[in-house]
């Protein structure tokens, strides 16, 4: 069963009325209204205060708080509370509490201090998830279910005996003997073969490197873990309160949970983003972001369901967002597919650890810059309802696979450690934002025939299965491009016979014959067809070259001369191999962006993305600069926030946005060919 996320755009953030007295309340009704807020987050830390002991409730408060909201036509995102167990709860059940690698058991005192593998954290949970359910279920105010609170922050692998046994009864439900166990993991590697399932550990600290096998099921164990908890809460919210949809906050590009299956499980798929004012390319990571949990939900409307009114507090230095900025990088995620913004926490808090955190409502009060932001924000939202619902729609995907990212980031005695997930992919989207091309991420083994390019920065682990689907999305006329160290090994991590690019090989015509990781600050000279240049940094390879084209070689280094890119026809289609980290992958993509057919507008710090609805086509128009600029523009429109003709040319003033309203036909148009 499905449960629709209704279509407007929502403003407003995290609002913990507990911490304040009832005359406190009012107030924050009257500002919320003033500053446009249509839902709040509700409830998520509250357990020792709604359950002060076990099965004994008290909801008096937020009933009230519940009822003022509505009266005050703002809904509610209401938490099940489960974030926090209560203490009373870890006093009469310490093993509730999580336990390191290393053996020690975290002590009370912070937020989320609990075994996701504990039957009694998971009852207890549950009753309060069904208490909540019954109390505000048919509450008109409550339009969402948040689900406990960011799975996986704090606490995402617990190493305790229960976890232990619940990882040896997953593993015994996935290979079924044990035997087969050992054959996945290959553990006559050392000598590990296992008799039973009770004998296999979870990977606590061992004198030396563990089996990879043993690490990536460990990965997944830990993310399904968490999953079944969440599970366990929305079975209950499915049965109590069917008609309102559920969700729980995703961390952006998270690497302990597999998205992809957790999001197949939420009614709408909402994210905590929190980009650093102090990184220059913070927009672009951002955007990145965006683009997953867009894609997570097959394309769907997400939502922004947290985000810094300015500072953070959490890192070693926390930057405020400069004027402007917190209203841009909203638009930005609304221009990815996010119906709404909304911000952690509406108040500035008077205790806590988080009392250095940015609020919508400061605790200079209402008379400051923040809040003359946010409640300007607020109006503007309030008059872009038509863009809720429309969708975003890419030509090229970017391939992410959890178990890959595992498979990479969790092995230990690699090449090099600088290898990882993220470095592969950071220069490929990097190339793709700056081309100006809006991109979805994929599985390898989705259907990928609407697209026209398709890059896969990394697939160290690969399934034939998935090699088998890329061989037919090419064979059939597809673009696709694959990075470095790609096609290694198999879902069990066991090597693929022949080495890499394993079942690649055939459709891209080479073979890794050995790999070149460069030591930190070296690279190696790339010159790419028709005089351009790259350059290759942390990782390079000795490639032999069987029926594809060279398109670049190396020149420099150990292995100048030697093939560095290739280009290989296949069907009505065609394949790249990679063999390097680009430093900047621009040059390098160019011409298969040319090729793809994909539109390139170079990013010249003005980002532009286009949303289409029913009716009209939305295109929005980020000024990331400290200097106004001036986009063309090739059809005519409305700009929804001032209400002012477009035609030709938009102006826009230093992080200044604009999103043209154009009508008729071409309303259903992709990212490519709708900007001049
Ligand atoms: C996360 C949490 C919030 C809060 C913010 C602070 O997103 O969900 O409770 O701690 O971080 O940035």
């Amino acid at each position: 069963m499905s449960v629709m996320w209704p279509q407007t755009l929502a403003f407003g953030g995290d609002y913990n009325p507990e911490q304040w007295p009832d005359d406190v309340w009012t107030e924050d009704i009257a500002l919320m209204r003033e500053a446009g807020v249509t839902m709040v987050t509700l409830g998520v830390f509250a357990w020792s205060l709604l359950e002060p002991e076990p099965g004994r409730y008290e909801f008096d408060w937020l009933d009230r708080v519940v009822e003022n909201l509505d009266a005050a036509g703002i809904s509610v995102d209401l938490a099940t509370a489960t974030a926090t167990p209560p203490p009373w709860l870890v006093t009469a059940h310490p093993e509730v509490k999580p336990v390191t690698a290393e053996g020690v058991r975290l002590e009370f005192g912070s937020r989320q201090g609990y075994c996701p593998s504990s039957p009694i954290f998971r009852d207890h949970a549950t009753r309060l998830t069904r208490t909540m359910a019954k109390r505000y279920g048919a509450h008109p105010a409550v339009r969402l279910w948040h689900i406990s609170n960011e799975y996986g922050d704090h606490i995402a692998e617990c190493f305790c005996d229960v976890s232990q046994s619940h990882f040896q009864r997953w593993l015994a439900e996935r290979y079924g003997t044990v035997e087969s166990l050992n054959d996945a993991w290959g553990t006559l590697h050392w000598g590990q073969i296992y008799d039973a399932f009770d004998q296999v550990p979870a990977p606590r600290r061992m004198p030396g490197p563990g089996n990879p096998g043993h690490a990536l099921d460990w990965r997944r164990f830990c993310s399904d873990a968490l999953l079944e908890l969440m599970l366990a809460e929305k079975t209950v919210l499915r049965d109590v309160a069917p008609h309102i949809p559920v969700t729980t906050n995703f961390m952006s590009m998270f690497y302990a949970l597999d998205y992809w299956r957790w999001a197949t499980e939420l009614d709408v798929v909402t994210d905590d983003a929190y980009p650093d004012p102090a990184d220059p390319a913070a927009h672009i990571d951002a955007a990145r972001n965006y683009d997953l949990m867009r894609s997570l939900g097959g394309g769907k409307p997400w939502l922004l369901l947290e985000q810094a009114p300015s500072a953070v507090s959490w890192r070693p230095v926390n930057l405020p967002k400069p004027p402007g900025v917190m209203r841009l990088w909203s638009y930005q995620a609304i221009a990815r597919g996010s119906d709404g913004a909304m911000f952690f926490q509406w108040r500035a808090p008077r205790f806590g650890s988080e009392l250095h955190h940015s609020t919508m409502l400061p605790a200079a009060g209402p008379d400051t810059r923040v809040f003359r932001e946010i409640r300007s924000l607020g109006g503007e939202v309030a008059g872009l309802g038509a863009v809720a619902g429309s969708r975003v729609r890419a030509d090229v995907a970017i391939l992410l696979d959890w178990d890959n990212w595992w498979a990479l980031d969790a092995a230990e005695s690699m090449p090099s450690d600088r290898m990882r997930w993220r470095a592969a992919l950071d220069p490929f989207y990097r190339a793709v934002f700056r081309a100006g091309i809006t991109a979805d991420f994929a599985r390898p083994g989705d259907d990928l025939g609407s697209y026209r390019l398709v890059i896969a920065p990394n697939s160290y682990l690969l399934r034939q299965s998935d090699a088998a689907a890329l061989e037919g999305y090419v064979s059939g006329g597809g673009r696709l491009v694959v990075g470095p160290f790609s096609g290694v090994v198999d879902e069990h991590c066991r090597a693929h016979p022949g080495g890499a690019p394993g079942p690649l090989a055939d459709l891209l015509g080479v073979r890794v014959e050995e790999v070149w990781p460069l030591l930190d600050g070296d690279t190696t000279p790339v010159t790419l067809a028709e005089n351009g240049a790259a350059s290759a940094a942390t990782w390079s390879e000795w490639l032999r070259v069987g029926g594809a084209d060279v398109v670049a070689r190396y020149t420099g280094g150990t292995l100048a001369g030697m093939p560095a890119v290739t280009r290989r026809a296949h069907g009505a289609g065609a394949a790249w191999y990679v063999s390097f980290l680009p430093q900047d992958a621009g040059p390098l993509l160019a011409p298969i962006f040319d090729e793809s057919r994909s539109t390139v507008r170079p990013f010249d710090g003005v980002e532009a993305v286009l949303r289409t609805g029913e009716d009209a086509a939305y295109l929005f128009l980020l000024n990331h600069n400290r200097v106004p600029a001036t986009v063309d523009v090739d059809r005519q429109g409305t700009d929804l926030i001032t209400g002012r003709t477009v035609e030709g040319a938009v102006d826009l003033p230093p992080f200044g946005v604009a999103v043209v309203q154009q009508n008729g036909p071409g309303a259903h148009a992709t990212n490519q060919g709708e900007i001049a």
